[in-house]
């Protein structure tokens, strides 16, 4: 009697010593969920339109903070296993936590991933026909983001996205917003371009002048980026 009260008592230990472990492990993998990406070029490669040291503290600091908040968060809220992409598509079910740091991830590892020091300039293929369809020219569509961009009370950012119905458009976001939020009710797809128009973006070079660093945002936006995005997007839908 005393072995079999014995041998409980150690079953019960291992037990709970294996599921501290396991949760500890799940904790950690949990933590660190996302990560923050690396660039595909130097933070001085962009010179002369983003600076490099607006581009480190830009990625090192701001996008980090972003990744380290989203993964704190999402331990906080215990929705850890869900994918970011629908963490975005569901996103009214969170809190603020989530709604701007998932946000903040997302649209800053799009922002890096369509800038380049030897863009493809101009867009050619399907998306250059949808430009010219729906905007009348790529100076038109220019136009449009810009001025989404100037418009914007405050933090935010300015995109072109794929509708859900396949058509290109042109909206501006509040925050770390973005057109694959479920709060965005009239304008939400999927975006192929981003800028982004907080001031940690352009104020060490341009200072209040967001309009000068709009103009130079297309001498480092890479097109052929741009268009793969817009391909994949078509390509599902069709
Ligand atoms: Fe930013």
């Amino acid at each position: 009697m005393i072995l079999i009260k014995q041998l409980n008592c150690c079953f019960i230990k291992i037990y709970y010593l294996a599921l501290t472990y396991h949760n500890k492990i799940t904790k950690l993998n949990s933590m660190n969920r996302f990560q923050l990406p690396d660039l595909s070029y130097s933070y001085g490669a962009l010179e002369p339109y983003f600076d490099q040291e607006t581009m480190h503290i830009h990625h090192q600091r701001h996008h980090q903070t972003y990744v380290d908040n989203l993964n704190k968060a999402l331990v906080d809220t215990r929705i850890e296993s869900i994918e970011l992409d629908d963490i975005l598509g569901q996103v009214s079910q969170y809190g603020s936590a989530v709604r701007n740091n998932a946000g903040g991830h997302y649209n800053h590892s799009l922002f890096w991933e369509i800038l380049s020091p030897t863009p493809k300039t101009i867009p050619t293929g399907r998306l250059a026909n949808e430009i010219d369809a729906v905007f009348g020219s790529l100076d038109e569509l220019k136009m449009r983001i810009k001025n989404a961009g100037l418009g914007q009370f405050g933090s935010g950012w300015s995109w072109l996205y794929v509708k859900y119905n396949g058509t290109l458009d042109v909206v501006a976001t509040s925050n770390q917003d973005n057109p694959l939020m479920n709060t965005q009710l009239a304008s939400r797809g999927v975006p192929v371009l981003g800028v982004d128009v907080w001031e940690h973006a352009y104020y060490l070079k341009y200072q209040n002048k967001r309009a000068d660093y709009l103009d130079a945002f297309w001498s480092v936006l890479d097109w052929s980026v741009v268009e793969k995005k817009y391909d994949r997007i078509i390509d599902k839908l069709i």
